[in-house]
């Protein structure tokens, strides 16, 4: 299991030590970079990445809810993110997004597509022999603090049922109201990555973190 704190949530009058936790206790740092556009809010860009980046070894998983992915893979790829995911919706078209795919894999990025919690797995199913990662929003992007939607369990079924069907190898990953609770269905359901943001940050990140490990 792989657990990529939302560091959307974590609380930044405390970074060092906020850093240091996450540092000793997970895998991987989860960014969700919003413009104001594609998501009504805003959250931050690649100079706040930047001080992540110098000050943890980590892997960098940058979640792209803005208008123009391309752009910012860019400037996220230039400050050290391993991993840029964007969104189906941004153009609702395969081909389209095979062209980002491919741009992200010429820099020796992982790439990833993220669906909304109105977009079916079907509508991907073209992408899952280009991506490294697919992350199912459970929520609807934009804040985090928000309940789980449950139609989302079916979606990492089938996500699981296409990896097997089609010997594939892309990471599962859940973003959206993950906890304690809820890790034990998406878990169950075939996910690899859980996505936590309120869930962690409210209290000892690593009793939290270590709470979600025992939900396998
Ligand atoms: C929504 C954000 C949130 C965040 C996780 O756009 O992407 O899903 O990562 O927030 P929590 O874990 O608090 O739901
Ligand atoms: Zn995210």
């Amino acid at each position: 299991m792989i657990i990529s704190p939302s560091v959307l949530s974590l609380h930044y009058d405390d970074f060092k030590n906020q850093l240091d936790a996450l540092n000793e206790s997970v895998e991987w740092l989860h960014f969700d970079v919003m413009d104001g556009n594609f998501v009504p809010n805003i959250s931050f860009g690649p100079v706040i990445f930047s001080y992540f980046r110098k000050n943890s070894s980590l892997f960098m998983d940058v979640h792209l809810m803005v208008n123009d992915p391309e752009h910012y893979a860019m400037e996220f790829a230039n400050k050290g993110a391993e991993s840029i995911t964007f969104h189906y919706e941004n153009y609702n078209d395969p081909d389209e997004c095979i062209k980002l795919i491919d741009k992200l894999h010429s820099l020796y990025l992982k790439a990833g597509i993220s669906i909304n919690p109105g977009t079916s797995v079907k509508d991907i199913e073209p992408l899952l022999n280009k991506v490294d990662l697919v992350l199912v929003m459970s929520v609807e992007p934009g804040f985090g603090g928000q309940k789980y939607i449950p139609s989302s369990t079916d979606k990492i079924k089938e996500l699981d049922y296409y990896r097997k069907l089609y010997n594939l190898s892309y990471i599962i990953q859940v973003d959206g109201g993950i906890n304690d609770q809820t890790a034990h269905e998406v878990l169950n359901a075939g996910c690899d990555c859980l996505v936590a943001g309120s869930y962690i940050f409210d209290g000892d990140i690593i009793s939290n973190v270590n709470k979600l490990r025992s939900c396998k």
